[in-house]
């Protein structure tokens, strides 16, 4: 398998959990457009999507093509078109990245009551739902297949192995994360 394997394949997941934020975000818009004080945001499906984005697509999926394809890439004589196409996705990772914060925000003023959360919840899904998929297309159809030249088969091999390491680090990554959340929470509060 090419590096860029693991990759295409989690696109595909990442579609299936934009297209469930993209149902909710139409589901919501239809309540507003019926009754704006009938319309509600589920908060826990948001903290699910919250949480499949910044643990999955950033972390898991873009820390792969960050910390491990573009880094090697980085270092080849890569076309002027090329070497924009990489840092333009870079740059699409942090807006994702800020944008999903802001999400998770306005899921907090949500449940806190305050003016104008409902707007923002709509506002930072809407375009978190717009952004995924031109994305993963860029990628996809106009990045991964032309990079792939620039790597010998020896460094696909050992790309492939950093990927299935960088994997196995993450589930302890992940819980260890939260033991050291609820610790500090709790220090916080003593
Ligand atoms: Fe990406
Ligand atoms: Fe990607």
């Amino acid at each position: 398998m090419q590096p860029i394997g693991p990759l295409m394949i989690e696109h595909r997941l990442i579609e299936r959990m934009i297209a469930l934020m993209g149902q909710e975000l139409s589901r919501i818009q239809d309540n507003v457009a019926v009754d704006p004080e009938f319309a509600f945001v589920d908060p826990v499906f948001i903290d699910i999507a919250v949480d499949f984005i910044k643990t999955y697509a950033d972390r898991c999926h873009h820390g792969k093509e960050e910390g491990i394809l573009f880094k090697s890439l980085a270092a080849k004589p890569l076309s002027p078109e090329h070497r924009r196409t990489m840092e333009e996705l870079i740059q699409e990772h942090a807006w994702a990245r800020e944008t999903t914060a802001k999400l998770f925000k306005a899921k907090e003023n949500y449940l806190l009551e305050k003016p104008g959360a409902l707007n923002e919840v709509l506002e930072n899904l809407g375009r978190l739902v717009e952004f995924y998929p031109g994305h993963i297309e860029k990628e996809d159809q106009h990045f991964f297949l032309p990079a792939m030249n620039y790597l010998a088969a020896p460094e696909k091999t050992e790309m492939l192995q950093q990927m299935v390491d960088f994997d196995r680090q993450l589930i302890h990554e992940k819980y260890r994360q939260v033991v050291e959340g609820i610790e500090q929470r709790r220090a916080c509060r003593i």
